[in-house]
């Protein structure tokens, strides 16, 4: 017999079908709730909400598992490419070698944006956050290709959308650092796979010869298939709410930029360092800022340690932990004083009774803002590595809702304001 809940309100008994997903997680179908007994739920921050039936990633966070499409995010991070699971992510399946080829080399040949939008890099103050020009650019080639605002486009001009996006994403965002450094804006190289050409147009002067460093390489490869997708995080489900109300790819993917960019989702990592780096100002005493970080009225937080929906470990930072070591020694930077600090912080939040009771352990910000720093990511740039990485999933969350034609998102309230009242003449209100 199908499994369903009994609710009885005033007397009344109503049913509640459950939904049962392939690794058996489960859900009240609560969608007639409203129409048959006149309430609603509520939940501020979704934390008991299901927004959608998903295909994409499977998250338990109670045992620590991540998987794209099925696959172990530790066999991905290992045996592939961030352009191999961004084809997963976006089209069901891993690619075979003619149709990974076909996508790579469709993606670099669309690297090149319009002269158009190079003008307006001039547009922008030098000092403004890369974030800020990324989110409007992205939202800008919805003007470059005014046809992507259709909602009734077809399979084949959808996917022009996906490799268009996918291309020139990496493109705008070398140059949001670029303008932020006033340095000369580097064309994109074709003869570069995906990681490279990105490294190549961050890095490289007109003046000299760039050297790609191939463990620099697959370190970036592994940091962006770490952040491909994470289910309905707060930057998912913005694009798939905007993209609900049928705006396009672009719009949709700007909108969840904007949402990245917030200190609580996208920007933690470069909060990380930068509390890495106000430590070692004041002298490197980790001790202190641990004592600080348990001191209930001190208002000193620890950056990069716990997870909302990761319980016990985040499965991400235990890959990138290994990474993180494995990079700063190819690169001779195990000695690095930051890296010394966190450490120390590491090893206390794993071993002190404060934090191992209350699940504070390292999570993939506190990794991955090290490994950037240790590249040569300048820490305002975190975030926008982290869009490019989580592009290929919200690409493949808008798309899957536009597949299943889900309905407009929207979420119904509690009103708690003034009941009502009479308007006041302007001469008879009171202060
Ligand atoms: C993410 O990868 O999006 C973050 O870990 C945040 C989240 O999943 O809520």
């Amino acid at each position: 017999m199908a499994e369903s809940a009994e609710l009885t309100l005033n007397g009344q008994s109503y049913t509640l079908p459950v939904i049962e997903g392939t690794e058996h997680e489960k859900a009240f179908d609560i969608s007639k709730l409203r129409d048959q007994t006149g309430y609603i739920t509520l939940d501020p921050g979704y934390k008991n909400t299901g927004a959608c039936k998903s295909a994409i990633t499977f998250l338990n966070g109670e045992e620590g598992i991540l998987r794209y499409r099925g696959y172990p995010i530790e066999q991905l991070a290992e045996k592939s490419s961030f352009i191999e699971v961004a084809y997963l992510l976006i089209y069901g399946k891993l690619p075979t070698q003619d149709e990974l080829k076909n996508f790579s080399s469709q993606i670099t040949q669309h690297t090149l944006v319009h002269e158009d939008v190079r003008k307006i890099f001039d547009g922008f103050p030098t000092a403004a956050h890369p974030m800020a020009i990324l989110s409007s650019l992205i939202c800008s080639l919805t003007a470059f290709y005014p046809e992507s605002v259709s909602p009734d486009l077809s399979k084949e001009e959808i996917d022009l959308n996906v490799i268009r996006l996918m291309a020139k994403i990496s493109t705008i965002a070398a140059w949001t650092y670029k303008n932020n450094m006033g340095h000369p804006l580097n064309y994109p190289r074709n003869d570069l796979d995906y990681c490279s050409n990105f490294l190549y147009m961050m890095f490289s002067f007109p003046t000299e010869k760039y050297e790609i460093n191939p463990v620099v390489v697959q370190a970036l490869n592994k940091l962006l298939i770490l952040h491909a997708d994470h289910e309905q995080n707060c930057s998912t489900s913005t694009v798939r709410l905007v993209g609900s109300a049928n705006a396009s790819l672009y719009g949709s993917v700007s909108a969840g930029i904007n949402a990245l960019w917030g200190p609580l989702h996208g920007g933690a990592n470069q909060e990380v360092v930068e509390m890495l780096e106000s430590i070692q100002r004041d002298g490197g005493d980790t001790q202190k800022w641990i004592d600080k970080a348990k001191d209930k009225d001190d208002s000193f937080r620890l950056m990069g340690f716990g997870h909302r929906v990761y319980k016990n470990f985040d499965p991400r930072a235990t890959i990138i932990k290994k990474a993180a070591d494995d990079v700063l020694k190819a690169l001779g930077l195990e000695d690095s004083p930051l890296l010394k600090i966190a450490k120390e912080l590491e090893q206390a939040a794993l071993t002190d009774e404060y934090f191992v009771q209350r699940k504070l352990y390292p999570n993939v910000d506190f990794y991955s803002g090290i490994i950037y720093k240790a590249i040569g990511i300048p820490t305002e740039m975190f975030t926008v590595m982290f869009a490019l990485g989580r592009l290929p999933g919200w690409i493949a969350q808008w798309k899957e809702m536009r597949t299943n034609k889900e309905p407009i998102g929207r979420p119904r309230q509690i009103y708690v304001g003034e009941t009502e009242r009479d308007y006041v003449a302007i001469d008879q209100r009171t202060a």
